[in-house]
């Protein structure tokens, strides 16, 4: 068995740069399962299928194929035996993920291949539902969030350093909207495990959060 970390939360808490540091400190593979949710959720666009159309995402569970590897360090998604990575970013596949996250089927699907990614290896993985759900036994769980207004805030800057044009109370809205789908969702919904630590990164810096999680290591 390998040592395991939990990090969950809400989108835009920051979840995946602070678990990619706490990682590379500790010498351990970084797991971002939110990746893997947007890998089947490209294969499911790729089909034509729209959001709500659960009985086809269904069916196209069957013929997907998502697979990690690491290159240099950073982790690819492969999906049908193609590299996919660039694409998981994209608003249109970060929905699709969402939505499709809680049909069972998704879920099923992915399980198997995130308890044995922590089985082999020494992983901080990052989600919703990994210390409630997948990893109930991780030696470390951290709930990571941050109030909306400065999770949109931070989504804001980010877009706009990329030169994108963009609306703060929009991107609040969608951030909130994904909250409570992923939070209100019958399968596997995101809440804090009871045994986790919760730390709101509101007011701390990215070397505060990463130190405080590490701490929680030893
Ligand atoms: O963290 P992210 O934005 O890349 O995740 C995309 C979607 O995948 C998110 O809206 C909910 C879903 N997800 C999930 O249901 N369970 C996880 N462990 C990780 C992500």
């Amino acid at each position: 068995m390998g040592y395991n970390i939990a990090i969950d939360g809400p989108a835009g808490a920051g979840k995946s740069t602070i678990a990619k540091l706490v990682a590379k400190e500790l010498g351990f593979i970084y797991v971002d399962t939110g990746a893997m949710y947007r890998g089947l959720a490209v294969h499911f666009l790729k089909k034509g299928i729209v959001p709500g159309e659960v009985e086809k995402i269904e069916a196209a569970c069957e013929d997907a194929k998502v697979e990690l590897g690491y290159e240099d360090g950073v982790q690819q998604v492969y999906l049908n035996g193609e590299n996919i990575t660039g694409e998981l970013r994209e608003e249109a596949v970060g929905n699709m993920a969402s939505v499709s996250s809680a049909v069972p089927a998704v879920r099923a699907k992915l399980l198997d291949l995130q308890r044995n990614l922590a089985k082999e290896k020494d992983v901080v993985m990052d989600g919703r539902d990994i210390g409630t759900n997948v990893l109930p036994n991780a030696d470390v769980k951290v709930y990571l969030t941050a109030s909306v207004e400065c999770r949109a805030m931070r989504r804001f800057k980010e877009l706009e350093g990329k030169g994108e044009v963009c609306d703060f109370e929009q991107i609040r809205q969608d951030i909130q909207e994904r909250d409570e789908r992923d939070m209100t969702r019958e399968i596997a919904p995101l809440k804090q495990a009871e045994d986790a630590t919760l730390i709101d990164s509101s007011e701390m810096g990215i070397d505060e959060v990463v130190k405080a999680i590490i701490a929680l290591t030893k």
